[in-house]
């Protein structure tokens, strides 16, 4: 692809302590294409054609932390909340590094009806980005992730389905059902479905009997409970293969496997968060 970061595998990002290498075309400007290695300021995400550069860039950068406001906080873990009309720059040169490894997402420049979720793991030297979601200002199909992404150097260490349960409880938040924005990538899928098994499993596995009754619960139900869209609940209910016809109604029925699969599943995954309403508004955080 011409003025292709990614036209050759030798065309790497450096961010912060990371060596990226891209996995896609990502619209840098042409003149920048043809360089081996892109700088980028791991805090501001200015991209500069030079260590020197970046050395100079960083004697002036302040930032220490994404923009914005910082709406959640728990541990080394942080989320920043940012306005991509509000800071423009900053949400641009975000979409831009995201791009190097979505394939099929389109927006780079006009960032002002979306807002940046951004994840941070904090260390001395500051806020170090981990990954991020983008989010809709107002989605008329639903939509609470537009594009979703973990750098590659902290992939597969549970962040996707942090960032993932973020986003539902942003949902909650709202009151509102969602649903990301189509269509997945392959590995966004593989979360997703990870997420969402994990998510509605633990609610039917809390359900007690009702007067000795088996318990019951509705598709509603479980959508409300989880803000995740009827439409996915109910993929996942037939992925799980846990939907049966019997005598005339539909029954749920974990086997055995379903059960001790999921829990050695929850036993691995990271520590979750729930946001409460009161701190989404004082912009601390809550782990419960
Ligand atoms: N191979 C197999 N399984 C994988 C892989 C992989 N390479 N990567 C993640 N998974 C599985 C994990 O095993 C895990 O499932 P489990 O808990 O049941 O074992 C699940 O996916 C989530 O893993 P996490 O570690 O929480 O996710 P991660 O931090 O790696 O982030 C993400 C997932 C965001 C999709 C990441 O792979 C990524 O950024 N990919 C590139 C960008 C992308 O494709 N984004 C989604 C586009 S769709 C959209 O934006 C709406
Ligand atoms: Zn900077």
């Amino acid at each position: 692809m011409t003025g292709s970061l990614v036209s050759d595998r030798s065309h790497d990002d450096i961010l912060g302590r990371h060596r990226l290498k891209p996995w896609y075309f990502s619209p840098y400007p042409q003149e920048l294409t043809s360089l081996p290695i892109l700088y980028l300021c791991e805090f501001c995400l200015k991209y500069l054609k030079s260590l020197k550069c970046l050395q100079r860039h960083l004697t002036k950068c302040n930032l220490r932390h994404p923009p914005g406001n910082e709406i959640y906080r728990k541990g080394t873990i942080s989320f920043f909340e940012i306005d991509g009309r509000k800071n423009k720059n900053y949400s641009q040169n975000l979409c831009l590094l995201a791009k190097c490894f979505l394939d099929h997402k389109t927006l780079y420049y006009d960032t002002d009806p979306f807002l940046f979720y951004v994840m941070t793991e904090y260390d001395s030297k500051g806020f170090h980005i981990v990954g991020y979601f983008s989010k809709e200002k107002e989605s008329t199909e639903d939509y609470n992730v537009a594009c979703i992404l973990t750098l590659p150097p902290y992939q597969r260490r549970g962040y996707g389905k942090l960032l993932i349960e973020f986003s539902y409880e942003l949902s909650k938040v709202e009151g509102k059902t969602g649903t990301p924005e189509k269509p997945l990538s392959d590995l966004g899928l593989l979360s997703y479905r990870s997420y969402w098994s994990q998510t509605i499993l633990e609610i039917l596995m809390d359900l007690k009997p009702d007067n000795g009754e088996r318990p019951q619960i509705t598709i509603n139900e479980i959508s409300e409970i989880t803000s995740v869209k009827k439409e996915d609940v109910i993929s996942t209910l037939q992925y799980l293969n846990l939907i049966n016809y019997y005598k005339g109604q539909y029954i749920l029925t974990l086997s055995e496997d379903i059960v001790d699969g999921h829990e050695k599943a929850m036993q691995k995954r990271q520590p979750r968060f729930f946001l409460c309403v009161l701190c989404f508004t004082c912009h601390k955080g809550c782990w419960i």
